[in-house]
């Protein structure tokens, strides 16, 4: 049995909250051994470089927003092969989340329910972590952000604002997260007046940091994939004209029949996902980034978002449930 497999396996037969925290510090603890490489194989070498949103993309292929909470992981995952990572989502202040149990895993199904609300040590710790684990990150480092739960929608975008200021000097770009289904009312930010008003304050410091400091910090939007096509028509329209950078497609979906509280996520994703890819890139052509993301579980399911012009991909409960091999198998494809 490859060390990959035994991993999963360990994994697996713990709960769900507790098997994710459990598998990244093992493959911390493994890294610092500096065995990473020995016990994972790699084919870190072959994959090509590739440059979007004024950075340069080791590769296609990245780690999506809520694995990597916190910042404490994102240098491990870079040297086990992925190209970006995104961690967050973080709110400004520290945030417990909502009750536990708060993860379901289907094995069978491949499907992982998360109800977690932004469960995270807050900006301040987080930028700690960054900047202690940056140095060891060779990768592009997304920052994920999000509205506190306290914070009113009508006010939602100086906390926006607050946290693009505090991070603007660690983040290569920023994923604004306004499609979380588990903080109550954060999606509706993506309605009329509230994404009017907070994509214009979000451009508008872009241009400020931009001008003050010399610094470009692209901005990208991640999309629900519970927005019906004329919404998200309307969302990327509006986000094209005000020259948003990108958009990452989708986050996961309330659309489930399992009773329970939360998004899914997995093999349940992937049609929606592939859906929104393909309307969105239909609307847009060239003129932003996609970073395609919900049920990329198989190599098949990467060949097939690089054919449908997706320009970056990330991965979540694929990983989950296929370890090193699916980020291997990623890599190859995406070098070819
Ligand atoms: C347990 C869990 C926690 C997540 N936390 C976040 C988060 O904090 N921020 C975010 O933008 N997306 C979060 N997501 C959504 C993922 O980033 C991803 O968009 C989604 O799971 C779809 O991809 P997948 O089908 O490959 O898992 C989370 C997903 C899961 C399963």
């Amino acid at each position: 049995m490859s060390f990959n497999n035994l991993a999963l396996k360990i994994s697996r037969n713990l709960p769900p909250e507790l098997s994710n925290k459990f598998s990244l510090k093992s493959l911390k603890l493994i890294y610092k051994l500096n065995l990473l490489k020995v016990l994972f194989s790699s084919i870190e070498a072959k994959t090509s470089s590739i440059n979007l949103l004024g950075l340069d993309f080791p590769n296609k292929i990245g780690v999506a927003g809520g694995l990597d909470k916190n910042a404490e992981y994102f240098h491990v995952l870079g040297n086990l092969g992925f190209g970006f990572v995104e961690v967050g989502t973080i709110t400004m202040k520290p945030q417990q989340g909502n009750p536990k149990p708060r993860i379901h895993r289907f094995n069978n199904e491949e499907t992982i329910i998360n109800s977690l609300g932004f469960n995270n040590i807050g900006a301040v710790k987080a930028l700690k972590n960054i900047e202690k684990n940056k140095p060891s990150f060779e990768g592009v480092l997304g920052v994920s952000i999000g509205k506190g739960k306290e914070i009113k929608n009508e006010r939602a975008h100086e906390d926006y604002l607050h946290l693009i200021d505090y991070f603007k000097d660690v983040a290569d770009y920023f994923a604004v997260n306004i499609s979380s289904p588990n903080t109550k009312g954060l999606r509706n930010l993506s309605k009329d007046d509230y994404f009017n008003k907070l994509t214009d304050e979000i451009m508008n410091k872009r241009e400020q940091i931009s001008k003050g400091f010399s610094i470009y910090k692209p901005i990208v939007i991640k999309i629900s994939p519970d927005e019906s096509f004329f919404d998200l028509e309307k969302i990327v329209s509006l986000s094209i004209e005000k020259n948003v950078d990108g958009f990452i497609l989708t986050n996961t979906s309330l659309n489930h029949n399992y009773n329970l509280p939360g998004g899914i996520s997995g093999k349940a994703l992937k049609q929606k996902s592939e859906e929104s890819l393909k309307f969105v890139r239909s609307i847009i052509g060239d003129k932003a980034v996609i970073i395609s993301s919900g049920g990329l579980m198989t190599k098949e399911d990467v060949i097939t978002r690089i054919s449908m012009k997706a320009d970056l991909i990330q991965l979540y409960s694929g990983f989950v449930f296929h370890g090193n091999k699916l980020l291997q198998d990623a890599l190859e494809i995406s070098s070819t």
